[in-house]
């Protein structure tokens, strides 16, 4: 358990409220998207995943966890989908909830694009990416972890299709009751492929160049702002994060272009993963993209990444960033908003229930003060 005391003489800008786009939120403290492998049969939502969103609706705001835009953007196993019509009502379920506890909630909408194996993939084909480049490492399949494969490298005449499905994806999450959507475009996934010159050696117009490689994101974000409207689609992007064989030549360089490409679009935010000074991941001598974003980038910031309450106060009262998003700490504490605001002891989260299982590790969190062995509503 840790506790963390903010200053008490005036109301921490963490629990002021924030308009983001078109959305009113009652304080800074986000939800970050988190993959909980919970999903059913057909990658639909259950009535367990209802019940996790809805213990933590007094989030500022909710990210889902990523969900696939298509079967092609399925990278591992009992992650929820937005594609078929079972699923928007699975995903009914959880936005009820969340909006009846008071809440809001985005749907992150995903596509894994090389992180990803035949036996997930329809009629067993290559997993799709950028460029034919296969990551190092291993892949989680139904029948455990396998080594990855080198994936198709797609034409481009089949990119305008790719992007219709997250546009598609995003009509989905209207009819699924969601408040807007955030496009996955982090850690090592399809988009993230694109930006990064590790995973991308296209010659079309899609890479080569920083302002080649950033299109695939533009394009995307604009389909998906086209359905939505201004104000209700945020992007996630990860700077310096080498999860999934990521690499790039010049960090600050692609992802200030990156967001300088979004700057335009009226998009309802910019949330960014880059570790927090002097946390676990922080690394003194990686570069650090977060002030030339900032820069590039005129609407509301988010940043996640190893923050608490303390380091996310400050990072906002210096106004490096606007909104900070908390994973693993959501993750053990439901009532997260108000034990940071009571400066009250955290449950510590239990890596060995985080991907996959039943209840356990999932709802069964207790609530601060509630009596022992107490969970959240
Ligand atoms: C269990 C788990 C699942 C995650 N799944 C996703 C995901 O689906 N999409 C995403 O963008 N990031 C995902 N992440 C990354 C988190 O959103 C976040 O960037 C990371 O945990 C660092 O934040 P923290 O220090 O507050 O935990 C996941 C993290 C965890 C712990």
């Amino acid at each position: 358990m840790s506790v963390t005391q903010l200053p008490t003489d005036q109301v921490p800008a963490l629990f002021t409220p924030f308009s983001v786009g078109a959305l009113q939120l009652p304080n800074r403290v986000v939800m970050a998207p988190m993959t909980r492998n919970r999903a059913g049969a057909g990658n639909v939502p259950t009535p367990m995943m209802t019940t996790y969103y809805r213990q933590r609706a007094s989030a500022g705001l909710i990210v889902t966890e990523g969900t696939q835009v298509s079967p092609v953007g399925i990278g591992y196993p009992n992650t929820p989908g937005i594609h078929t019509d079972e699923q928007v009502a699975g995903w009914q379920h959880v936005t009820r909830e969340v909006h009846a506890g008071g809440g809001r909630i985005l749907l992150q909408l995903w596509h894994v694009g090389r992180i990803s194996h035949p036996s997930m993939q329809p009629n067993g084909g290559l997993p799709v990416a950028p460029s034919a480049i296969k990551p190092d490492g291993q892949v989680y399949t139904a029948q455990g972890l396998q080594p990855f494969v080198t994936p198709r490298a797609l034409d481009t005449q089949e990119l305008p299709q790719i992007i219709a499905q997250f546009a598609e994806g995003a009509r989905r999450a209207k009819v699924a009751g969601f408040d807007g959507v955030e496009i996955h475009g982090a850690n090592g996934y399809l988009v993230d492929q694109f930006l990064r010159d590790g995973s991308n050696h296209r010659s079309d117009r899609y890479g080569g160049s920083i302002s080649n490689r950033v299109r695939f994101l533009r394009e995307v974000s604009q389909a998906v702002v086209g359905v939505w409207g201004e104000g209700r689609v945020g992007v996630r992007l990860s700077t310096i994060s080498s999860f999934n064989s990521m690499h790039d030549s010049d960090p600050v360089g692609t992802f200030s272009a990156a967001a300088r490409a979004l700057d335009d679009l009226g998009l309802a935010y910019l949330h960014i993963v880059e570790p927090a000074l002097g946390s676990a991941g922080y690394d003194s001598s990686a570069p650090r993209a977060l002030p030339a974003i900032r820069a590039a980038f005129h609407g509301p910031l988010m940043v996640n990444d190893g923050y608490d309450a303390r380091t996310a106060e400050a990072a906002i009262l210096s106004g490096e960033t606007d909104l900070v998003s908390f994973a693993a700490q959501f993750l053990a504490n439901p009532d997260l908003v108000k034990r940071f605001r009571a400066g009250a002891p955290l449950n510590a989260p239990d890596s060995s229930t985080f991907y996959g299982g039943d209840e356990r590790g999932y709802t069964d969190y207790p609530v601060y003060g509630a009596a022992l062995g107490g969970v959240a509503a």
